[in-house]
């Protein structure tokens, strides 16, 4: 996601310097990158049982009760019971991930464990950090398709039960985690077999990243149109990312990606890939990022018959995040499945804006810098519909889909559209987390108007920083970035 706007509009804040071939984009004037993170394809609930009760069993339930008949002392009339009430909410949003052999630290696919973590439990799901959808989901801030956030109806019926006395419910075998379709007419590419390490430092205390050139050149353009991931070992694939890459793209080195990619993977010549923390590799240039992917996501389409453009010769480079928390997994391997479906035609072109303004002060004699210290420090940066309308001949663009992307210092990020007489908010990550990085579609796209402003804000943490936190692509240093997939 190394590139960005760089825009003699914004002379007073951005380096005035040509951009690159973006804004030749196939409709817009503009430009872009990034997207992508279907968060589509997301398991529908299938409305679970909230707010049901199935069988109204109470504490007793509980095999730890003496025989008082259910009734608590604490007065509460809940009878809110596993089985009945809570298992179908984790099937459909957990279960994907909390089950043996799952990514998540452990299961939530049977009573025992559960109780066990009742409260934790309780405390993710109210503070909205599990299911990982990082997305503020209440309608206020934009309405995502197949949004895996929980309604409040489920946090609730989940708190009554965690706050009851978490009676069992009649056991029952018939629940399921969702299934996702397959995505038809894609291309099968797989990643290298490989044994992850744990490689340290602060974003990778149980983790390595790494990436893999899995398409060293496209036989023809057209549109990426959706995606599939299909871990080769669940227990340890985080998170996929995909990179578009045009293969003589120079960096601000003049070394090509092509030549840039060669050296990365020869440094370490015993082992497959190379390390990569943001983008595609350190000192390469993605031209965008529409594959986005967690365990449990399924196939990705993308919605309102977009797609992202891709040319003829593009390469395509997979970031993979491994997490070996669980010591079980040291020592095992992956591999990978990733399909991409590649169309001609698309009904909506969209392109990739991938701007950080943040980023562009480097190119400024003084570039923005965060102090260290600090609970919360700010920062905001806007572009004028207008800018991005350029010359085009459009008076109005269409706002598909964001993706909202800082470093471990973030801890919270928005977009606002701003009219003279109107803010609205089009997205809030009200708790940044570097590990879940999604691209979020509107269920309704958003028509942005040439008088109105895109303004992106920021919030960093810097208590834990080591000195002043400067914009950059190092794991020390931060972004404020806003991808937006858009078309005309
Ligand atoms: C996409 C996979 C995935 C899904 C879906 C998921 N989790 Fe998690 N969960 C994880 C992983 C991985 C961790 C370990 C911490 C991390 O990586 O964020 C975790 C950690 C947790 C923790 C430990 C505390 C914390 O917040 O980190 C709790 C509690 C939890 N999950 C509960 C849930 C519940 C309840 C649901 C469903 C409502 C859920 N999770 C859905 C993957 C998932």
């Amino acid at each position: 996601m190394n590139k960005s706007l760089r825009s003699p509009f914004f002379a007073s804040r951005v380096r005035a310097a040509p951009d690159h071939a973006t804004f030749v984009g196939a409709l817009i004037g503009a430009v872009v990158l990034l997207a992508g993170c279907g968060d589509d394809a997301a398991p529908p609930a299938d409305g679970g049982s909230t707010g049901s009760q199935t069988s109204g069993q109470t504490g007793s339930e509980t095999g730890d009760e003496t025989g008082t008949d259910g009734a608590d002392e604490t007065g509460s009339t809940s009878s809110r019971t596993f089985w009945g009430d809570v298992a179908p909410i984790y099937f459909d949003s957990c279960v994907t991930c909390h089950r043996e052999g799952g990514i998540g630290p452990f299961a939530l696919d049977n009573y025992a464990d559960a109780v066990t973590w009742a409260a934790a439990t309780q405390l993710a799901v109210t503070e909205r950090t599990m299911p990982p959808w990082l997305a503020q989901s209440d309608g206020e801030c934009g309405d995502f398709v197949d949004s895996r956030a929980l309604s409040d109806e489920e946090v609730d019926t989940i708190t009554e039960w965690v706050e009851s006395e978490q009676a069992q419910g009649d056991p029952r075998d018939d629940l399921e985690v969702p299934q996702s379709g397959t995505l038809e007419g894609a291309t099968d590419y797989v990643t290298p077999n490989f044994e992850p390490e744990i490689v340290g430092g602060p974003l990778a205390e149980f983790d390595e990243y790494r990436c893999f050139l899995i398409e060293p050149g496209l036989a023809s353009g057209g549109f990426l149109t959706g995606y599939d991931i299909i871990p080769g070992n669940d227990a340890i694939l985080h998170h996929v990312l995909g990179f578009i890459l045009e293969p003589d793209e120079t960096n601000d080195n003049g070394v090509t990606n092509l030549d840039r990619l060669a050296a990365l993977d020869a440094e370490s010549p015993d082992r497959a890939g190379w390390p990569c923390f943001e983008g595609a590799g350190e000192e390469t240039e993605d031209e965008s990022l529409p594959i986005a992917w967690a365990p449990g996501q399924g196939a990705v389409e993308f919605p309102h018959g977009t797609g992202v453009p891709v040319n003829e010769g593009d390469m395509v480079v997979v970031q993979v995040h491994y997490n070996l928390a669980d010591p079980a997994n040291i020592g095992s391997s992956d591999e990978t499945q990733v399909r991409i479906r590649f169309e001609d035609e698309v009904e909506n072109p969209t392109d990739m804006f991938l701007p950080d303004l943040f980023l562009e002060t480097l190119f400024e004699d003084e570039p923005a810098v965060l102090p260290m210290g600090e609970a919360s420090v700010e920062y905001t940066w806007e572009i004028p519909v207008a800018y991005l309308l350029g010359d085009s001949g459009l008076d109005s663009l269409t706002l598909y889909g964001v993706l909202p992307h800082m470093h471990e210092f973030g801890q919270r990020i928005r977009l606002d559209v701003v009219s003279s007489d109107a803010q609205t908010c089009a997205v809030n990550v009200p708790a940044w987390d570097f590990n879940w990085q999604l691209m979020y579609f509107y269920e309704e796209p958003i028509t942005l108007s040439a008088d109105q402003t895109l303004s992106v804000t920021c919030d960093y943490n810097t208590l834990n920083a080591e000195g002043p936190v400067t914009p950059g692509w190092g794991t020390q240093n931060e972004m404020c970035l806003m991808g937006m997939v858009l078309g005309g």
